[in-house]
Formats: C-alpha cells, structure tokens, sequence
C-alpha cells in the first residue's frame, strides 16, 4: 500500500494505540454524521491523506459487504476509508465458511445478505427474499404487502424449473446478516426451515442451525427513542418457535458485546498498522502476533453493547461513552460504567490525542 502512517510509525516505534469507532449513536444517525464525526476523523489524517492514527470502525450493523460499506462510509465522512477498516455484526460469519463453504444456506435481512455471505466465500446461498418466493403460499400475507414486488424472475422458466429443486433443498443453516425488513414472513419462514430440519412444508427434523450478527435489543437511529433491533427480532423468533417446538431454539449470536470480537478488533488494528508500516517489509506475521497495543479505545453509545464488550475484553481496551445514542444520562451508565464519558465523538478524540501526545 503506498499510504503510510508516516508520522507516527518510525523502524523502532508503530502506534501505540488504536481507536474502534461505534458507527450507529456515535459517528451517524441514519445516514446522517453526528457528533462532529467528521472533523474528528480528518484530525486522523495527515494533510497529504495519509492515514495516521490506526482505526477501524466496529458497528454491529451490516447488511452489505465491508467494501461497499467502506465506499458508502467514505462518501459520507469525507475521508478515505478502507474496506479492512469496517468490522461489521456479520464479519465473524466469515470464520464458519469452512464449514458451511458448498452447503445450502439462507441468509436474512436488510441490503444485500446473500451477497454478504458470498463474498464471504459461501458458494450455495440464496437470500430468504429469493427462498420464500420459490414456495407458493409460504407467506399467505404476501398478497396484503404492498411493498411486496414479486420476485423479478418469479415469471421465467428458469425460475420455475428451478422451484422443485430448490424447495426439495435441505437448508443447513440460516444466518441473520442484518435487521429483517419483515418479521411477520421472516418468523414464518424461519420456522419453518428450523422446525423441519431444513425442508419447510415438510415433516419435522432436526433444528438447522441458526447465527445472528448481533443480539442488540435496540439501538438509535433518526427517531428521539431507540429502535428495536436484531435482538429485538431474536426474541420475537424464539418466543414463538418455543411454543411451537418441544425443543428450545439453538442458536449462536455474534456481535459486541462477544468477547470474540473484541479480539477480531484488536487484531483488524494489528493488521491495518502492518500493512500501511512503511517498514512493513521488514515484518511478518510472527511480527504481528508481537506487536502489543497499549491502549485500544472503543467509542460507542451503547453502555450494554459498547462499554459491556469492553469492560469484558479487559486490556488494553478503554471504554468512552457518548451521549449521542442510546445512553442519553448525565453521569456515568450505573450497569456498565465506562472509562470515560463524554457528549461527542469529537471530543472523545480530543480526549485520546490529547492523552497520547
Ligand atoms: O442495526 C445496527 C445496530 O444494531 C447497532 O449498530 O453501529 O451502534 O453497533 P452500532
Ligand atoms: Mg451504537
């Protein structure tokens, strides 16, 4: 990579710290920049563009690849962000694509899963949009939605030649990419491929498995109160699949505040000062493992979210909390207090360079 951090990172001496930025409450509201986000990114810039301070964003939203995000990010913040910078709720999904890489999953939610999940590497995934519109009368409230836009090849001959194959298909897994758009099909659907064992219409089978991105009760975009969110959704699909099933819904949530991504982050920042190091020639990955951070700050809104996963994650992480999202209190979250609190990301940036000066 021809950037740099230039200023900061000299044969003996790479960054010493690392920043985590929360994007839903903090940088953005809907797609709006809040906070003075911004400003506070530019000050982690050098004039020339080049990058000078290591940081990555760490959002529990998603919904499209870390490319695309990075780009649209970009556009919206005014700074050069790379695709390796965004860790989004559904990224850790990456790691199960040995296991899952041929075999037939859906994927759920806002924006683009399956193209999520197939840049990814997944080679056998279908969007839950696509797979309910093979089955006549999956959703017998379709006919009453009107957003519902018949699936544009839903009329084709491919398409319908296709239907038997599909629906005779066992799904192996559902992933919940990001927040459904319509939790009345979705439920449906969902409980049909868990409680068949991956054949809806079917007799009943062993419960496929099932990942969420993220387990986030709420969250804060453009309304005054909180949204609900995946978490949310998670309930709703497991209160009603428990009272259908004799067996209780198995899942696995990703997302903060899981310890493990805690660790992804640390590492994303490991590999981001690698790469851009001038001297990176000189490192490798044995190198990597070595080279120690001091302080990681993650900024986030969410005292149950943000500061929880960091507070769990121990060092080197120190929690700050804004009052731009979720956590709207004077003092300190009581359940989750944070390192710091503070109104706005930029003066939470303010803060970290101003220490590390
Ligand atoms: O749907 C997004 C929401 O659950 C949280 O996003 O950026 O605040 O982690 P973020
Ligand atoms: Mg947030």
């Amino acid at each position: 990579a021809s950037r740099s951090f230039s200023q900061l990172s000299s044969q003996s001496q790479r960054p010493s710290f690392g920043i985590a930025f929360d994007i839903d409450g903090v940088v953005l509201l809907g797609n709006t920049p809040i906070g003075g986000s911004n400003k506070a990114l530019k000050r982690l810039y050098q004039h020339s563009g080049d990058l000078r301070i290591p940081y990555i964003f760490l959002t529990n939203g998603g919904g499209f690849r870390e490319s695309k995000r990075a780009t649209e990010l970009s556009k919206l913040l005014g700074v050069n962000i790379l695709p390796c910078q965004v860790v989004q709720g559904h990224s850790p999904f990456k790691q199960l694509f040995n296991r899952f890489e041929n075999e037939f999953i859906v994927a759920v939610g806002k924006g683009e899963p399956a193209a999520v999940m197939a840049d990814y590497g997944f080679k056998n995934v279908l969007s839950i949009d696509e797979y309910a519109s093979y089955f006549d009368g999956i959703d017998p409230l379709a006919q009453y939605k009107k957003w519902n836009i018949k699936h544009a090849a839903s009329e084709n001959r491919t398409f319908k030649e296709m239907a038997p194959t599909i629906c005779s298909q066992r799904v192996q897994a559902a992933f919940i990419v990001s927040d459904s758009v319509d939790w009345s099909r979705d439920i449906q659907v969902l409980c049909d491929i868990l409680r068949t064992g991956g054949l809806p219409g079917r007799e009943t089978g062993h419960q496929p498995h099932l990942y969420f991105a993220n387990d986030d009760l709420k969250y804060q975009a453009t309304f005054p109160s909180e949204r609900l969110g995946m978490g949310a959704f998670r309930i709703a699909l497991e209160s009603i699949f428990n009272r259908i099933h004799p067996n209780p819904l198995e899942y696995t949530s990703f997302g903060k505040p899981n310890p493990l991504v805690f660790q992804n982050a640390e590492l994303a920042l490991k590999q981001l000062v690698l790469s851009l190091c001038p001297n990176a020639h000189v490192v490798n990955h044995a190198t990597s493992e070595s080279h120690h951070f001091r302080t990681l700050y993650m900024i986030g809104d969410n005292p149950s979210v943000d500061i929880k996963g960091a507070r769990q994650a121990g060092r080197p992480w120190f929690s700050i909390l804004t009052r731009t999202g979720v956590f709207k209190g004077k003092e300190n979250s009581s359940e989750f207090p944070a390192d710091l609190v503070v109104d706005t990301v930029e003066e939470a940036v303010e803060y970290i360079l101003r220490k590390e000066s």
